[in-house]
């Protein structure tokens, strides 16, 4: 770390402030799979940054966008004004959303996009005379961000229970993680789609459909530490939001642009949803940007509806379709396309899979999930000590292998950028098997976790 630079004054997000200051991991460049540390070593990226750059790091193309954009129009304001860059942005998101999934509501980033949605889901029951359907439902451990709303209808505790009754009107379906029956499944697991049949047996029953506005699900709950839907679940929960006039919320954030192989999950699972929310690889996370891709006739009810020249939903943020951001998107949906990422990322999933099996039988290895190219690694909790192992190995890979990798609790959630070649699974799953295996013969040698 240069000797000038303080980290006193900077409150990280997410953050063990303190157990970071003490020992800083810093990240000063990065290229294609790799960043560069403060100290100079490569360190292969086994997430992504946070699930975000699927088209590996620096990409030109995307680079030479944003510059270009600078240089010609820093910012225009979107509130009863336009520029071309984000009616171009919106026309190529549309153009690889799912079938009638074709308007889109921009943001900064997957919490604005989860609130966005969630509002344009109650406001339209209202629209359309249904005033009393603001019910809104989540699921538990689900995570959609950090916004009052997504803290709301997500499900893991430690990001809700600070913060008071959030909104009112909230419930949550149960999460389908079953390791009982489940654990080392390959891709989806084959029990739990009945879990699905609960949204109506019990909490549309408890609280009556007319009530709902809208259930919100990730296809893939990832932040949480990869919970998976068991074969038939979203089928099941679509066919139920149908029955009962409940719009169907798609949280993609970390599943959009790729990550299973497809542009979107909903085209992996063949269930389109009524709204997506994406941010993240939207921009190859070059500049933030989010966005709800939104079911044309939910767009065409609210123009239909709202008097005549009025403003036709009241929301919306400063920099919704930022110049920059814009151009950033146009860039990266062109290199989607050109250098045929979903289909590499669908072409290496099998691959990846057998290198995430490979870890069963390892010490304190009690479960893997994968899925294109995302996998989870639950690991025995030591007693008393919750997230301590999984932290170490997350410092040791950093370290001492020169991987980064990311933890929940005692989970390992990996999602590396979509680019990535079979050297480099092997070097990422390499490097989890030999600190497990270490770890287990000197368990005294554990780093301090946060
Ligand atoms: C499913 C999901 N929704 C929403 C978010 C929040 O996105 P952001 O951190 O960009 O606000 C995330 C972030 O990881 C996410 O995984």
């Amino acid at each position: 770390m240069p000797a000038n630079l303080t980290t006193e004054h900077l409150w990280m997000p997410f953050t063990a402030n303190r157990q970071f200051k003490n020992k800083p991991r810093m990240l000063v460049s990065a290229s294609g799979m790799h960043y560069t540390s403060d100290d100079g070593r490569q360190v292969l990226d086994g997430t992504a940054g946070l699930w975000c750059v699927n088209a590996g790091h620096g990409h030109p193309k995307i680079t030479e966008a944003i510059r270009r954009q600078a240089g010609q129009m820093d910012f225009a304001p979107l509130f009863q004004m336009g520029h071309p860059g984000a009616f171009e942005s919106a026309s190529a998101l549309a153009a690889i959303a799912p079938e009638g999934l074709n308007r889109v509501f921009f943001c900064n980033d997957g919490s604005e996009a989860v609130d966005t949605a969630l509002k344009i889901a109650v406001a339209w029951q209202r629209m359309r005379g249904d005033s009393l359907r603001t019910r809104l439902i989540g699921r538990e451990r689900a995570y959609h961000g950090v916004g009052f709303g997504g803290i709301a209808v997500g499900g893991i505790a430690g990001n809700r229970k600070h913060f008071g009754p959030t909104l009112a009107g909230v419930d949550h379906l149960r999460h389908p993680l079953d390791i009982a029956r489940n654990a080392f499944s390959r891709g989806l697991p084959d029990h739990g789609a009945e879990i699905a049949d609960e949204f109506e047996q019990r909490l549309l029953a408890l609280h009556d459909p007319s009530t709902v506005a809208a259930l919100i699900v990730e296809p893939v709950q990832g932040s949480t530490g990869v919970i998976l839907p068991p074969k038939g679940y979203l089928q099941k929960l679509r066919a139920i939001c149908d029955k009962h006039g409940i719009l169907l919320i798609f949280d993609e954030v970390i599943t959009g642009f790729g990550r299973l192989g497809a542009p979107f999950a909903a085209d992996y699972f063949g269930v389109v949803p009524d709204m997506i929310t994406c941010a993240k690889g939207l921009t190859n996370a070059a500049v933030p940007m989010g966005a709800v891709i939104v079911r044309q006739d939910i767009y065409d009810d609210f123009m239909r509806t709202a008097p005549e020249d009025s403003i036709e939903f009241y929301h919306g943020y400063t920099y919704s379709g930022h110049p920059l951001a814009s151009a950033a998107m146009v860039a990266t949906m062109d290199v989607y396309r050109e250098e045929q990422i979903f289909e590499r990322a669908a072409a290496m999933a099998p691959y990846f899979e057998e290198a995430a099996h490979s870890l069963r039988g390892l010490p304190w290895v009690k479960d893997i999930r994968n899925l294109g190219l995302i996998c989870g690694i639950e690991l025995e909790s030591v007693p008393g000590k919750p997230t301590a192992r999984a932290f170490d190995v997350f410092l040791k890979c950093f370290w001492d292998k020169g991987v980064l990798i990311r933890t929940t609790g005692d989970i390992i959630a990996l999602s590396p950028p979509l680019i990535i070649d079979r050297a480099q699974v092997d070097q990422l799953f390499g490097a989890i098997a030999d600190i497990l295996k270490a770890q287990s013969a000197t368990p005294q040698q554990m780093a301090t976790p946060a």
